[in-house]
């Protein structure tokens, strides 16, 4: 049965992936975003460009630009659509911004989603899925990351406020019976990339000859998941009430950072300019999925390799880029 959702965070890299997934798949989307200037809202107004174009019908996507911090614009919102399920993306998000300013990551990333919940609460909707991040497992976990770790050692405010919204999400579970699945997303790539992701950082070293810091000489291990695989796993996320899960979603197969950037060498047939820095606090050096929950409860099967998805990331931005 098509259903009705409410997307957060529209317009933005996984925002846009998804919403357009949910179209294409018939169901009616609703995007919410602010569009804020955390990187330019021109990126963001592309983005949507191609969700519309996914909309079969006139009335099967509307986007709306607002804030998730304004409850009252929420509550009407949720007053006009009857949601089916939220896919709640919206967020302030890079670790290192949020030791600059705590404060505004807090009150977007906890504040915000506490009025999501509420309006979610307070119309019945039937399932609340929340994008939380892989950044939650600290330091002290042990490798690879299973959902079952505290998590309560984050290393810096960004990585606190989701693990603070992802335990408010449980209370409104216990409290009000909300079903609330929290997707925990590793390193997700693909075309739409934010700027300062490593993927776009360093194909923009490649293209425009500038220098760019690689922690580690590149000796770290990441978890890659190709924005078309995760897209699949949040969407069935909002199909399947769970009552309250937490979920991993990665490749489950962890590649060293160096080996990444040495694809994108290969596909842009150019070296990167790499200097080599050291591995900040805030940061570790092997972020790993054990993804066996998503698949007994998502039927969650990563299909891109990293081979292929970088492939599929130059592809998009030499497109963008290299247009002669
Ligand atoms: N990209 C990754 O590798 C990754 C990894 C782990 C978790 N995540 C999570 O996935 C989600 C999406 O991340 P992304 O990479 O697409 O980032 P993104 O910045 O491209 O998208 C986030 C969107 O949220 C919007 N937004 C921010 N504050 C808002 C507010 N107050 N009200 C309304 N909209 C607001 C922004 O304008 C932006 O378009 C985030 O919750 C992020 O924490 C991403």
């Amino acid at each position: 049965m098509k259903k009705t959702i409410l997307v957060t965070g529209a317009a933005g890299f996984i925002g846009s992936h998804l919403a357009e997934h949910l179209l294409r798949r018939g169901d009616r989307v609703v995007g919410l975003d602010n569009l804020n200037t955390a990187y330019d809202p021109a990126r963001k107004r592309a983005n949507l460009a191609g969700v519309q174009a996914a909309a079969h019908q006139l009335h099967q996507w509307e986007f709306v630009q607002g804030d998730i911090r304004d409850a009252a614009l929420l509550d009407r919102l949720f007053d006009e659509n009857a949601f089916d399920a939220v896919a709640h993306l919206a967020a302030m998000t890079g670790i290192g911004v949020s030791i600059e300013d705590p404060q505004l990551y807090f009150e977007v990333n906890l504040l915000g989603t506490l009025n999501l919940l509420n309006a979610a609460k307070q119309h019945l909707v039937g399932n609340f899925v929340f994008a939380s991040t892989s950044s939650v497992y600290g330091g002290g976990s042990a490798i690879p990351f299973v959902e079952t770790e505290p998590c309560d050692r984050p290393l810096a405010p960004y990585p606190a406020s989701k693990r603070a919204a992802e335990m408010l999400g449980f209370s409104y579970h216990h409290l009000y019976g909300l079903n609330c699945t929290v997707v925990r997303f590793f390193s997700v790539y693909g075309p739409r990339n934010r700027p300062d992701s490593l993927a776009c950082q360093v194909a923009d070293g490649i293209c425009r000859q500038k220098k760019v810091r690689l922690f580690r000489k590149g000796q770290m291990h990441r978890d890659w998941i190709f924005i078309d695989d995760l897209v699949r796993g949040i969407a069935t996320a909002t199909d399947r009430p769970l009552g309250y899960e937490i979920i991993n979603l990665g490749r489950g197969e962890p590649v060293l950072v160096a080996d990444f950037v040495g694809l994108l060498e290969k596909h842009s047939c150019a070296r990167a300019h790499l200097i080599e820095a050291l591995l900040p606090d805030m940061d570790v050096p092997c972020a790993f999925a054990n993804i066996e929950k998503a698949r007994c409860l998502l039927e969650f099967q990563p299909a891109v390799s990293v081979e292929e998805g970088v492939e599929r990331f130059w592809q998009w931005y030499a497109g963008q880029n290299l247009r002669v």
